[in-house]
């Protein structure tokens, strides 16, 4: 049994959250409703108190309740937000951030997944601000039950009505089972460029800028994984609950890896290791008239392939960024490397790959099945990489 939170909010379809609510509860689910001030005034909270068998949820600030702290206490039970109706006003305080009532407030507080079923004139569905609001919330991993065409309360036929009830409850209980997908799993995930130092002050690197490797373990943890991210240096706010371990230069990140990978189950490469260093490296600043033009530079260690030299029954992800022969030459290290899937992308595309927030991808398994991704945020990637992973994986036991 988990703990699902429902939002509701002022829509005239509000009614029909009593059905969501039952959805859930009939599946055996805990249901917290939590009602705006807005949506207080269409229907009492009373009404959701009796079917909840809990007290809903209205303001932030109530003086013979203390929910002011509540929205932190929740947020750790929660197992799923619904937010079923999902007025044009919600969707854009969520999506901007604001937090000015105990929903919104709960959604930035949250770090369940988040389930949105939108109800609305179909004006304000297709306005362009909406869809990109909608948007927004999508690259950052919200999903979407997109309303319906049909006959809406100011009297229009259009698009705009909630989605069907049980259309809404078997999404949220999807994204229910796929939080638990990779429990009991040890991932660990490497993420950013390495930094190979000539003395104290250059270092040799690369444009990665840790966003996709972020993500995978971001979506590893949002599946249930116990997640370990080894990173080279990044900018990126690293995932909460994540064990960070930083490794700056290719040398430390193998050791970092093998050290951990024993005990892992999947692990997935998306690090940008220098492919070269200096040998030699100064611990002093050399003055730049003792720099010839010619600098020696020696290979770093293939880690991928180390990992692979010493699988035991791991799942090993490659990443491949290339600019030419895309799919002939991520085959070409999938066997070099003994990997079980590589993610491969082309990094000459504008706005995609490198230091971008999207990106587009061909996904290749040992067994030379490939699939080609749309291009998409490096969130929703991590997400369809993590199906297959999850796939293949189902496939071998
Ligand atoms: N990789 C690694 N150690 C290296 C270089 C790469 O572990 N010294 C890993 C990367 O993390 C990635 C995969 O190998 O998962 C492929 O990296 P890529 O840079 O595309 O290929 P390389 O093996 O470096 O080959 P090339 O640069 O010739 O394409």
């Amino acid at each position: 049994m988990a703990k699902i939170v429902l939002g509701v909010t002022s829509s005239v379809s509000i009614y029909k959250a009593c059905e969501v609510l039952r959805g859930f509860q009939k599946a055996g689910h805990e249901v917290q409703v939590i009602l705006t001030p807005n949506a207080a005034k269409l229907v009492s909270p009373l009404l959701f108190n009796s079917l909840s068998g809990r007290r809903t949820i209205v303001e932030l600030f109530d003086e013979d309740h203390p929910w002011s702290i509540a929205h932190v206490a929740l947020a750790k039970e929660a197992a799923l937000l619904v937010v079923a109706p999902a007025t044009a006003n919600i969707i854009a305080k969520f999506a901007a951030g604001v937090a000015d009532d105990f929903l919104s407030t709960f959604y930035l507080a949250a770090d369940a997944p988040v389930l949105i079923a939108p109800a609305m004139n179909e004006a304000m569905v297709l306005h362009p601000q909406t869809r990109d609001n909608m948007n927004r919330l999508r690259r950052r991993g919200v999903e979407f039950v997109e309303p319906a065409k049909g006959y809406l309360a100011c009297g229009d036929e259009g698009w705009g009505r909630l989605a069907e009830p049980e259309v809404i409850v078997r999404r949220g209980l999807e994204l229910l089972r796929r939080s638990l997908s990779l429990d009991g799993r040890t991932v660990l995930v490497s993420a950013g460029p390495t930094r190979e130092y000539l003395d104290p002050v250059r270092f040799l690197s690369n444009r990665s800028s840790g966003k996709m490797g972020y993500e995978m373990a971001r979506e590893a943890l949002a599946r249930g994984a116990k997640v370990v991210l080894v990173s080279g240096p990044t900018h990126e706010v690293p995932p909460a609950r994540a064990e960070l371990v930083p490794a700056e230069t290719a040398a430390d990140m193998k050791k970092e890896l093998l050290k951990r990978f024993p005990k892992s189950d999947i692990v997935v490469m998306a690090a940008a290791v220098a492919d070269f260093s200096f040998p030699g490296q100064s611990g002093r600043k050399i003055k730049k008239q003792a720099l010839s033009g010619d600098l020696k530079i020696a290979p770093t260690p293939d880690i991928l392939k180390a990992l692979g030299e010493r699988k035991k029954g791991q799942f090993l992800v490659g990443f491949a960024a290339e600019t030419d022969d895309l799919e002939a030459n991520a085959v070409k290290k999938i066997k070099a490397k003994r990997l079980d899937l590589i993610v491969a992308n082309d990094v000459s595309g504008p706005g995609i790959g490198f230091d971008a927030d999207e990106n587009q991808a061909l996904l290749i398994d040992a067994g030379g099945r490939v699939r080609g991704t749309p291009k998409m945020s490096k969130r929703e990637l991590s997400r369809v990489i993590w199906d297959v992973i999850e796939a293949s994986l189902g496939q071998r036991s």
